[in-house]
């Protein structure tokens, strides 16, 4: 019989998370408790867990669940692991509108939700949109929600024929199709991350059919890959001004913001 001791001295990666999840226990718990005997029941799990994760599986699709902002998601396959770099797209959003007052909001391929349901938790005055194509990740997403959102399946705009806003936020699909890191992706949706040759793809559609569903002096804001913010630039340039860039807590190119002209 093994002890929680003996899978802690273990190497085997993320096994403290790990040995949370099989016992459902805490990880104060779980060194308080080293000596704890682990049932064959819970030593089947565990291996299962740790054979896994060795594949290469992303702990948070084994637990299901992971933490964005001042919320836990749940995420499935279907949906990409929310990064810690997108929580700069909540922020801009923050600082940029008012909490008390009302506005029409949408987040285009909200995937596990994250941006929506983070921002309508915070702004419950704000009146938020999520669309996705995908339905299995707009099944995720309504179950992530802590209030009322409207959600839309389409194609990006597609989702919201007719439909006007004061802010369209999006993190789209933005890396390039021959990407090498994408070999370190291979368990997440890959229609979530690739946008063809130059990652561009997806922003291309979003930037130019942004002014048809945009109120006067409303925003776009875009979370973008590490080299792409010129190009991004250039693009919103012709219906675009007051551009805003921003870099991500790393130090690295990550979101714009840009107001209709
Ligand atoms: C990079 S993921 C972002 C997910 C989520 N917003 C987040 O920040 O974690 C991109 C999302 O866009 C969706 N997507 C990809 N192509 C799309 C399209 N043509 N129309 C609408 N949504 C699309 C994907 O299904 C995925 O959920």
């Amino acid at each position: 019989m093994n002890t929680v001791n003996d899978y802690l001295k273990s190497g085997a990666i993320d096994i403290a998370p790990l040995l949370s999840l099989a016992l459902n226990k805490t990880t104060t718990e779980l060194y308080t408790q080293v000596g704890y005997q682990l049932s064959t029941e819970e030593t089947n799990q565990l291996e299962k867990l740790i054979k896994q994760r060795e594949q290469g599986v992303p702990f948070s699709y084994l637990s299901g669940t992971k933490g964005f902002y001042h919320l836990d998601f749940k995420v499935t396959s279907d949906t990409l692991i929310p990064r810690p770099e997108t929580e700069l797209i909540i922020d801009i959003a923050l600082d940029l509108l008012d909490k008390q007052k009302s506005y029409d909001i949408v987040d285009l391929g909200t995937g596990s939700g994250i941006i929506a349901v983070t921002l309508a938790d915070k702004c419950p005055k704000w009146n938020l949109t999520a669309t996705d194509y995908s339905y299995a990740a707009l099944g995720v997403a309504k179950t992530n929600a802590t209030t009322n959102i409207n959600f839309q399946q389409g194609r990006w705009f597609d989702a919201t024929p007719n439909q006007t806003f004061d802010l369209v936020i999006s993190n789209p699909p933005y890396i390039e199709e021959n990407d090498p890191y994408l070999d370190d992706l291979s368990y997440e949706p890959q229609t979530a991350l690739v946008s063809g040759k130059d990652g561009l793809d997806d922003i291309r559609i979003i930037v130019n059919n942004a002014p048809k569903h945009l109120n006067q002096d409303g925003y776009l804001l875009l979370e973008h890959g590490y080299n792409q913010q010129d190009k991004i630039e250039e693009l919103l340039s012709y219906r675009f001004h007051n551009i805003q860039r921003f870099k991500d807590f790393n130090g690295q190119d990550r979101a714009i913001l840009a107001q209709i002209k």
